[in-house]
């Protein structure tokens, strides 16, 4: 991992400083907490342990980044970069708009779609709630479908009005 260490934006606002301060500083939060899961991951006896652990490490990985994306985002903002940052503009407005709509609104059927067929599965797996992950690894599923919806809503949401 890398990119804790971005130099603090130039001429700055003190607003941009702050914030900039803020998302570094979690960035370097999320590392650590990386370090101690890979550790845990690597002492335990437990396959059962060490799996959980691998997969918040995933995620803390995600966060790492996207933590490092922003604040460099930020930076190239308050300095007037003329490079394009890392999370781009919200440009909704290049892309073609009835392939944008009919897109979204295909992929949200069909997120909600696997909604209710994880939520199927789910109920099939109680028997087993206790005695296995897999109950677990579904309601972890349910999960990133909810946050699948929000992406897409959001989405659908800014391209039908990108100033709303
Ligand atoms: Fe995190
Ligand atoms: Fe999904």
């Amino acid at each position: 991992m890398s990119d804790t260490s971005i130099e603090p934006p130039v001429g700055a606002s003190v607003w941009e400083r702050d914030l900039f301060a803020h998302l570094t500083e979690h960035a370097q939060v999320e590392q650590d907490i990386l370090e101690e899961y890979a550790a845990a991951a690597r002492a335990t006896d437990s396959r059962a342990l060490a799996y959980l652990v691998n997969l918040l490490i995933e995620d803390e990985q995600r966060h790492h980044r996207l933590f490092a994306e922003l604040a460099r985002s930020l930076k190239s903002t308050s300095e007037l970069s003329a490079e394009d940052p890392p999370v781009p503009w919200m440009d909704f407005q290049r892309a073609d708009h009835a392939t944008a709509v009919e897109l979204t609104r295909r992929l949200l059927t069909r997120e909600e779609d696997d909604a209710r067929e994880l939520k199927r599965l789910r109920k099939e797996l109680r028997d087993v709630e206790h005695t296995t992950l897999w109950g677990l690894l579904v309601d972890l599923m349910q999960r990133d479908t909810d946050k699948h919806i929000a992406i897409l809503r959001f989405a659908d949401q800014h391209i039908k009005s990108p100033q709303g």
